[in-house]
């Protein structure tokens, strides 16, 4: 479904991401964790084609989004890459990015309307993950009336409500108490296997890192398998 292979990214004289690789199938959910500023959220925008590579292959079912060696080009347009991404990717920002003068309810229907789906099923299909995020009495507000919890949750509906084939959550959760993100955690996965997506969740907490099936680690511009849990530790010596 997803392949990512030697994609490099740097922004001025900074090497960002380098020779990153990843595969994911349909309906496998990946955690990728790592420190502030690893690249996480560029790999994401990358991954939605909201942003280009300086090298490497992206292809998401089967279309070659990115195609770049050297001087050699062969990524789609713009323009085909917005149609997929509108077509095909679900994605939770970091900064929720909700619509301020449209209520709540048109927002989360916004990826329907982009794809022509038809009123009374829009209607239908946002109210469902809005009473699934805890939400079935605010469609009708406008976004300003919300707390930061409550737009996180209003974004992860959005970015659900297509049934995308790629679900990106960047920190879907980071706002959230445990008992609600615990929730938000939950219909994601249960999405992402429902409707046989494959899921990144990029997060800072190893407790919703736990939710997808494995969790790998952005580390100096790539990613590796994240060191088991329970490893020890380095203490620093004191004294
Ligand atoms: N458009 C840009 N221009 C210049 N530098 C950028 C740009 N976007 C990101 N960066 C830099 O690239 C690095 C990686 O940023 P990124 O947002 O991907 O980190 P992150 O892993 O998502 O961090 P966080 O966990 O804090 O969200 C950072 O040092 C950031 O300052
Ligand atoms: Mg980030």
């Amino acid at each position: 479904m997803l392949r990512i292979s030697d994609l490099s990214r740097h922004f001025g004289d900074r090497s960002i991401l380098h020779g990153l690789c990843l595969d994911l199938d349909s309906g496998q959910y990946v955690a990728v964790v790592g420190e502030s500023g690893a690249g996480k959220s560029t790999l994401l925008n990358l991954i939605a084609g909201l942003d280009a590579p300086d090298a490497g292959r992206i292809e998401i079912d089967g279309q070659l989004m990115f195609d770049r060696s050297g001087a050699v080009d062969r990524s789609m347009s713009e323009d085909e890459r917005t149609r997929l991404r509108r077509a095909r990717v679900g994605f939770v920002f970091q900064a929720f990015h909700i619509l301020p003068h449209l209520t709540v309810a048109q927002n989360v229907e916004l990826p329907l309307v982009l794809l022509g789906v038809a009123p009374a099923e829009r209607k239908q299909r946002a109210q469902a993950l809005l009473s699934e995020v805890g939400l079935g009495d605010r469609g009708g507000s406008p976004p300003r009336e919300l707390s930061g919890g409550e737009l996180q949750r209003v974004a992860v509906a959005r970015a659900l409500v297509h049934r995308p084939a790629l679900v990106l959550a960047d920190e879907p959760t980071g706002n959230l108490d445990p008992e609600t993100a615990d929730i938000v955690l939950s219909l994601l996965a249960r999405t992402i296997k429902s409707i046989g997506a494959c899921g990144i969740l990029v997060t800072h907490s190893l407790h919703a890192a736990g939710t997808a099936d494995r969790i790998l680690q952005l580390h100096q511009g790539a990613l590796r398998a994240a060191p088991e849990r329970n490893a020890p530790l380095a203490v620093p010596a004191i004294g």
